[in-house]
C-alpha cells in the first residue's frame, strides 16, 4: 500500500468511495474538486498494489494558523479494521505539525461508532455538538479537539 499526495487526477476514485462512505451527505464532485485544488489543503490516498485507491483523507490547515481542521477521511468498505484509517489519521496528524498548527480539530457524526472510537484512541476529545448538524440524517455533530503536544509529535515522529 502506498500512502501519497492525492491530486485532481485522483478526483474520480475519491468521488466513488465518497459516495459509497457517506451514502446520505456525500460531499459533491464540485467540492471535493476544491478541497483538492486548494493551496489550504492537504489530501492524501492509499493506493494498492493494484493501483486501486483504498481510503483518502484531508486536512485544512491556514498558512500561519494555530490550528488545523480534519476535513474527512474514508477506508474502502473492504478494507476497513486493517489499520489504514488510523494510518490515514496520522499523516493528516504530521501535515498539521509540519503546517505549525498547535492543535487539531474535527466534526463527526454522533452515529459513527467506528470513527470516534478512532479519534478517541488517538486522544481526540469532545469539545462541544452541532445538533441537527448532518442532514438529512438529522444527527448531531460532535467536535473533538486534539492538542500536539510534545508527547503526540513523539509518537508520530
Ligand atoms: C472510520 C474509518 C475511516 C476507520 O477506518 P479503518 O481502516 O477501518 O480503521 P482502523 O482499522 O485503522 O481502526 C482504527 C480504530 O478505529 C476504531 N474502529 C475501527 N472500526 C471500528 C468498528 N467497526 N467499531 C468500533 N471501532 C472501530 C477502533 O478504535 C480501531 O482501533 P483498534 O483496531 O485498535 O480497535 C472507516 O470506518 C470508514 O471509512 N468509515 C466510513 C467513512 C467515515 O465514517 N469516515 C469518518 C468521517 S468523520
Amino acid at each position: 500500500m502506498i500512502l501519497r499526495d492525492a491530486g485532481v487526477d485522483d478526483l474520480a476514485a475519491i468521488m466513488a468511495l465518497e459516495h459509497a462512505s457517506f451514502p446520505t451527505d456525500a460531499w459533491s464532485e464540485n467540492t471535493m474538486a476544491d478541497e483538492l485544488a486548494s493551496p489550504h489543503t492537504r489530501y492524501v490516498v492509499l493506493v494498492d498494489a493494484d493501483g486501486a485507491t483504498q481510503g483518502y483523507a484531508g486536512l485544512r490547515a491556514l498558512s500561519g494558523s494555530p490550528d488545523a481542521d480534519v476535513q474527512t477521511i474514508a477506508v474502502a468498505s473492504a478494507a476497513r479494521g486493517r489499520g489504514l484509517g488510523r494510518m490515514l489519521l496520522h499523516e493528516l496528524l504530521r501535515r498539521a505539525i509540519d503546517a505549525g498548527a498547535r492543535e487539531v480539530f474535527l466534526d463527526v457524526r454522533d452515529d459513527n461508532a467506528p470513527a470516534r472510537a478512532l479519534y478517541a484512541s488517538e486522544g481526540f476529545a469532545e469539545i462541544g455538538r452541532r445538533p441537527h448538524y448532518y442532514q438529512p440524517d438529522d444527527v448531531d455533530a460532535v467536535v473533538m479537539r486534539l492538542a500536539l503536544t510534545a508527547a503526540v509529535k513523539e509518537k508520530l515522529a
